[in-house]
Parts: C-alpha cells; sequence; structure tokens
C-alpha cells in the first residue's frame, strides 16, 4: 500500500481494546498501537530503506527519547549548542512512523537536520525490533536503544497523558496500572518491547547499543563517551574531554529543559501536545510519590516475570 492504508481498514479488521477515555488501542503485529500511527508505520516498513551509515534511536516512549535525540545529535555532530538552543531535540531527530511517515505522502528527510547531515543521518523510532527487524537489519545500521526502569516509565506516561487536551477526563492511575500490566500502552507490551531489543543487542552489539536511562543519569559521562566510540566517532582527539563534558552539560535536564524553545507552549504539528510536555522533572525514582503498594507489587510481578528469566534486571 503506497500509502500505509486508511484507518478504516485497521480499525475493521485488528483486535481492539479500551485504553484511556474513549480511546482504543489496535492489536498489530503482537504490538498495541494507536490508530492513527499505523498507516505510518506500514509505510516505514513498506517505504523505509536506511542506509549503513544510518543511525537509529529506538525507545519505548517516555523512557528518555528526546534526552537521547539531543545527545546523539550532538556526539554525532560535535558541536550542539547553537543547534540545542533553538530546535527543539524532536525537530532534529524526527521519528520515523509520527513525523516522517504519518500515512499522508512522507515529509522530505531535508526539512530535519539530522536527516542530511554529511556525518550520519540519525531518526528515531518507537517500533518494536520485533516488527522493524527486517527494515533495518539488512542495512546493518546502528541502532541505540534507551529503557527505563518500568514504574518510573509508566508514571512519566501517565503524567504525559493527563497534559493532553485530547482526552478530556482525568485517567485514574489503577487503570493505568492494570492496563500497564496486562501490555495494553501504545507500543507495548513494553516488556516485550524492551526485551526485542535486549536479545538484539547481545547477539548484535556491533550493531545494538543498549542503555538504560538509570546509568546514563547516574554516570552520563562514561555512558556518552562509549556510545560515541559504538558510533566510530570516539572522544579521543586534542581538546575532546572539553567537547564531551560540554555536550553532556548542554544536553543535562536542567539546561536542555530551560531553552526557551523546549518551554515553548506551542504545540507540536504531530500530537497534540506543547514542545515543553517532553520535559517533567527528569528523576529517577519518581514513582515512588504515586504508586501504591498494591501496584508496586503487580508491576514488580510482571517485571519479575517477563525480566528475571532473561537475565535482564530491573
Ligand atoms: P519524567 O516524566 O519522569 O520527568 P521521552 O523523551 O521518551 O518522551 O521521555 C520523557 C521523559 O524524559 C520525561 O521524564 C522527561 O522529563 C525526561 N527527560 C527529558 N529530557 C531529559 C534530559 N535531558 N535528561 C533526563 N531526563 C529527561
Amino acid at each position: 500500500m503506497e500509502n500505509g492504508g486508511s484507518n478504516e481498514d485497521y480499525d475493521s479488521s485488528l483486535p481492539v481494546e479500551k485504553w484511556c477515555g474513549d480511546e482504543k488501542l489496535y492489536q498489530w503485529k503482537g504490538f498495541w498501537f494507536r490508530l492513527q500511527y499505523l498507516p505510518g508505520t506500514q509505510q516505514v516498513l513498506d517505504h523505509f530503506k536506511p542506509l549503513p551509515t544510518d543511525v537509529i534511536l529506538a525507545s519505548f516512549p517516555k523512557t528518555g527519547t528526546t534526552w537521547l535525540k539531543a545527545l546523539l545529535y550532538s556526539v554525532i555532530n560535535r558541536s550542539s549548542r547553537d543547534s540545542l538552543k533553538t530546535n527543539h531535540p524532536h525537530m532534529l531527530v524526527p521519528t520515523l512512523e509520527i513525523q516522517l511517515y504519518d500515512g499522508t505522502q512522507p515529509q522530505s528527510f531535508s526539512s530535519f537536520a539530522s536527516t542530511n547531515s554529511p556525518a550520519a543521518r540519525i531518526f528515531a523510532t518507537h517500533l518494536p525490533y520485533q516488527i522493524l527487524a527486517d527494515t533495518v537489519k539488512p542495512s546493518d545500521c546502528r541502532m541505540v536503544y534507551v529503557t527505563r526502569n518500568p514504574k518510573d516509565t509508566l508514571i512519566s506516561f501517565w503524567q504525559f497523558v493527563l497534559k493532553s487536551t485530547s482526552y478530556e477526563d482525568p485517567w485514574p492511575l489503577e487503570v493505568a496500572v492494570k492496563k500497564f500490566c496486562s501490555g495494553l500502552i501504545p507500543f507495548g507490551p513494553y516488556y516485550d518491547h524492551v526485551l526485542g531489543y535486549w536479545r538484539e543487542s547481545l547477539e548484535r552489539p556491533e550493531q545494538v547499543f543498549f542503555i538504560t536511562y538509570e546509568e546514563l543519569k547516574d554516570e552520563p559521562k562514561p555512558h556518552v563517551k562509549r556510545l560515541a566510540e559504538f558510533l566510530g566517532n570516539p572522544f579521543n582527539g586534542d581538546g575532546e574531554e572539553e567537547v564531551l563534558d560540554e555536550i553532556v552539560g548542554n544536553c543535562s535536564f536542567e539546561k536542555l529543559s530551560n531553552y526557551e524553545v523546549n518551554k515553548s507552549s506551542e504545540h507540536t504539528q504531530w500530537m497534540n501536545l506543547p514542545f515543553s510536555s517532553f520535559f517533567r522533572k527528569g528523576d529517577v525514582g519518581d514513582h515512588i510519590n504515586y504508586l501504591n503498594n498494591e501496584m508496586l507489587e503487580s508491576i514488580d510481578a510482571i517485571t519479575r516475570e517477563k525480566f528475571h528469566g532473561s537475565g535482564f534486571m530491573y
């Protein structure tokens, strides 16, 4: 399908569940999607041909995508301050199935700074590896996957949804937790998403770099250094240590969230939300302020069941 099909095509043919308010999620290839992203997703699979030099940032929503977009752009281009001051990270590095392919005519790659970079084109995606594998594997492009502990991811997601003007009623946290535990969340199940990239990073470490929000927050410098090495762009020349310090500083939550462009109440074109909504607290462990014991226990139980047998810990 040239345009990825219409919403109606998916609406009438896929398993569907109520998610938040009146919004439903559609199950497609084992994962849950908002209807509006399915045509664009199909277009990515049909038309996107990565180059071996491309870098693709993959993430489950609310796990640090915005931060990693800023970091990747800065590391690859070795100069970031001016670009970051004047462009929201999402306008520097577009998300394939949301910003570039949206089910209509694909957006021009060249309208995003990172997609016509002489160093390497950078794209982002929330698509699970299980769905994207046939698109990315043949090109040998590099992928960077960021993940975050499930409880902070869920709270960040829940807060993000509460800010959205498209939902009129508040979304009870108990409901959000139940849906999350049963896998029902856009691009979920979260656990399958993480494990898809985790396993691929073990199998192809030269191609897939796996990092957690928490380790990056704890010690950004060594991890950004490692990331640069993975990208074939190490910080080992004269004066490079200062450049690394500058990049880590410019991409910190405190700095990044205070640039005017990131404080803007202007709405993004591709989501009904202000640019500022991608920055909230940027803390590790914020879930403790929201989840009661019962909620904590139900998430911990599913985390043990899904992750611990695979050798991945949270
Ligand atoms: P919180 O809601 O917990 O504050 P995503 O970019 O994947 O949508 O994730 C958003 C989360 O990352 C939000 O978490 C946001 O505040 C946090 N974030 C954004 N920029 C960050 C940065 N530079 N450093 C650390 N966290 C950041």
